[in-house]
């Protein structure tokens, strides 16, 4: 039986930095609502020009670097965004291409916040199966294209990022151990993008609509605890696990108030979980991704850890992964 883990992981954030005292200058906010509704001090920006692929390549080739893998020996690469540089091609095709990676199978996943670990458990699978020998998969998200940043509600709560992680076979001594997915479509209406309805075609049009995310937060906020916190019970289980076996919790970063009901749910300490949400805020699919490197990078993760990635994002949906590092 193969065992699929994580060879090397790779980050990538823009440069520029908007501060809650920035925002306070766009809209009626203030550093202490934002800081203590949210956890959230400061997030990345994408620069004009700057598009989702340009972030998902920048990760890439961070993660290929670091395992000192040529790109012409990739057989996979799966994109996890919600923000997609065009309706296609994907984001993934435009990677392969930008890396010479010429002998990969390219596509994205669209999972929202917990695209990084569908992209994942997809890609294992593909392994596990025989069909490729290796997987990049990538997170990436200009999530900030598709805010209304008039709208104190959510302008305040996201930013742009990527992370990427190549996967192979390992030892049998670590590797992914379990997965859960899980989807509830039922509550579709609780985060989505809208946008005016398109003009009829053949008609013209002087003002193309904005897309932008709306959301019900405070209904999120309760499914988003219960779902992750399931989530965390159930990936252990399927891991033949304790949560105490756990050493490590890298959640989906929305909000650092649900990332501590979901500690104090589980009873889990919070020094067991890690953060990042004050420098980043929501970066969707790229927040668990980003978060999984930086506490790799902080040697917060230790070779013979165990560890929980739990995301939860639009849809609804839901996702968990047990690795040993
Ligand atoms: N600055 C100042 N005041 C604000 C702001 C702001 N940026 N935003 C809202 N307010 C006001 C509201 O208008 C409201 O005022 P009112 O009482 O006069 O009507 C008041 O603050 C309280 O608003 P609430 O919505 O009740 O605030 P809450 O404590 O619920 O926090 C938040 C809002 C941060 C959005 C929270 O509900 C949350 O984090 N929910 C989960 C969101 C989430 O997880 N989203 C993403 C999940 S899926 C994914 O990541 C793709």
């Amino acid at each position: 039986m193969r065992n699929v883990g994580i060879i090397s992981v790779g980050s990538y954030v823009p440069k520029k930095v908007l501060t809650n005292l920035d925002l306070t200058k766009m809209v009626e906010t203030s550093d202490e609502w934002i800081t203590s509704r949210t956890g959230i001090k400061e997030r990345r920006i994408a620069a004009m020009g700057e598009r989702t692929s340009h972030l998902a390549i920048n990760a890439a080739k961070d993660a290929l670097h670091r395992a000192d893998f040529d790109p012409a020996h990739l057989e996979l690469i799966i994109v996890a965004t919600i923000s997609p540089d065009s309706n296609f091609p994907s984001v993934a095709c435009l990677v392969q291409k930008e890396l010479g990676a010429i002998n990969a199978t390219a596509f994205d996943v669209s999972a929202a916040c917990a695209g990084y670990l569908f992209a994942m458990t997809t890609a294992k699978q593909y392994i596990l199966s025989g069909m490729y020998k290796n997987a990049l998969v990538i997170a990436a998200e200009k999530i900030t294209s598709l805010i209304d940043w008039s709208d104190r509600n959510t302008c305040v709560l996201f930013g742009d990022g990527s992370g990427a992680c190549l996967l192979g076979e390992v030892d049998h001594d670590r590797g992914i151990v379990a997965d859960y997915l899980h989807s509830q479509g039922e509550h579709n209406e609780m985060m989505k993008v809208v946008s005016e309805d398109r003009e009829p075609l053949n008609q013209t049009s002087k003002t193309m609509p904005m897309p932008y995310v709306v959301m019900q937060g405070q209904e999120l906020f309760k499914v988003a605890v219960n779902s992750m916190a399931d989530a965390v019970e159930i990936v252990v289980k399927k891991a033949k696990l304790q949560l105490s076996d756990i050493d490590c919790v890298v959640p989906h970063q929305a909000n650092d108030r649900i990332i501590s009901a979901v500690a104090k749910k589980l009873e889990i300490p919070k020094e067991k979980i890690f953060i990042n949400i004050d420098r980043y805020g929501n970066m969707s699919a790229a927040s668990i991704a980003v978060a999984f490197f930086e506490a790799i990078d902080q040697k917060r993760i230790k070779k013979g850890n165990t560890v929980v990635l739990v995301a939860f994002g639009a849809g609804l949906v839901t996702a968990a992964t047990v690795v040993r590092w």
